[in-house]
């Protein structure tokens, strides 16, 4: 299993990504430094998780102790729906590339097919029209600045992905989702690969601090902690594993070093295929579209009447 998986933009993608979601102020900077040191060449970034500015504090001391140089790193940021206006999208990217003291992001994800007002909270009622055309031009011209050197999307649905690449002058070169055993996307995977988008798997863990709000742990399944246990794994290696072995990259975020290399040492193993086979038994939960009432972190009500029907 190689380390990395090819884009349609001739460059590669890292196959084991950190992810920074609910990764603590105080707390994420020793994680990016720490997966930094330990092999990790992507560090996946948003500026809604409110940390860009000590993730780019932590990259500037990893360029300047020497452990790796600007172009070893993949990093990825997003453009948050209070941004998907065109007329935003410049100055959005100029404010997490100040923040991760960055002249340029390796992927900017457009972070869902959703608008909202400027400076409004993820509520229904904050939501306006959203323009995906419009804002997949202003990626576009990103790219061609060399501001962004992959341009792509986030939580698209097989039939938003499908509109489009219908009138993209540059593919998306990602869709980043929600992608683990307990969601395993069969369907959009394949229109990824028969359109040349890599998929990458957000929550690959089936995020355990968020489960018991509102689905079944993952890392808890009686399927992933039998395979586990007969492969002398952890049930987060499976569960990453199994995500390589699909083809996609994975995005596992830990702030707890002894997890974070656990989480890397899915590469020179495998699951066998009947094994494989086995996984295809767990029942499917979504989970961040889960009908909760308030989100377990932010207080806020559920996306789910945003995403205008399937995500
Ligand atoms: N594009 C989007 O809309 C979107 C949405 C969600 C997430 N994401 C991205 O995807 C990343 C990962 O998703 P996620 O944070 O939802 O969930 P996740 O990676 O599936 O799970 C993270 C949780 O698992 C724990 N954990 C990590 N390694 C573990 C291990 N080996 N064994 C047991 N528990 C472990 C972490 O705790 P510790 O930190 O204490 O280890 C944390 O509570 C995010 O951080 C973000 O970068 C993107």
């Amino acid at each position: 299993m190689a380390g990395s998986f090819a884009l349609n933009t001739g460059a590669t993608i890292p196959a084991i990504g950190l992810g920074t979601w609910h990764a603590q102020p105080g707390a994420v900077g020793d994680a990016v430094y720490a997966a930094v040191k330990a092999g990790y060449r992507q560090i996946d970034c948003a500026p809604s998780y409110g940390n860009e500015k000590e993730v780019g504090l932590a990259l500037k001391k990893l360029f300047q102790d020497g452990v790796v140089q600007r172009e070893d790193l993949f990093i990825t940021s997003k453009l948050w729906y209070c941004n998907n206006a065109p007329e935003y999208v410049p100055e959005a990217i100029q404010t997490t590339l100040d923040d991760l003291q960055l002249e340029y992001l390796d992927l900017y994800l457009i972070h869902g097919p959703i608008r909202l007002k400027k400076g409004t909270a993820p509520l229904s009622e904050n939501s306006l029209p959203c323009d995906i055309p419009a804002t997949w031009a202003a990626m576009e011209k990103l790219h061609e600045a060399g501001k962004a050197r992959a341009i792509g999307v986030s939580n698209f649905s097989c039939r938003k992905l499908d509109s489009l690449l219908a009138v993209a002058r540059v593919p998306p070169a990602v869709n980043q989702v929600e992608c683990h055993p307990g969601w395993q996307q069969a369907k959009l995977r394949d229109l990824c690969r028969s359109t040349g988008v890599h998929l990458s798997a957000y929550s690959p863990l089936g995020s355990p601090a968020a489960a018991g709000v509102n689905a079944p742990s993952v890392l808890g399944h009686p399927v992933l902690t039998s395979i586990a246990h007969r492969l002398q794994r952890t049930p987060a290696q499976v569960a990453l594993r199994w995500g390589l072995q699909m083809g996609q990259s994975v995005l596992p975020k830990s702030t707890d070093e002894a997890r974070i290399k656990e989480n890397l040492d899915v590469v020179d193993w495998c699951i066998p295929e009947e094994l494989m086979a086995e996984m295809l038994e767990i029942e499917q939960v979504k989970l961040l579209r889960a009908e909760f009432g308030v989100h377990p972190v932010h207080g806020y009500k559920s996306l789910k009447d945003l995403w205008d029907g399937e995500i």
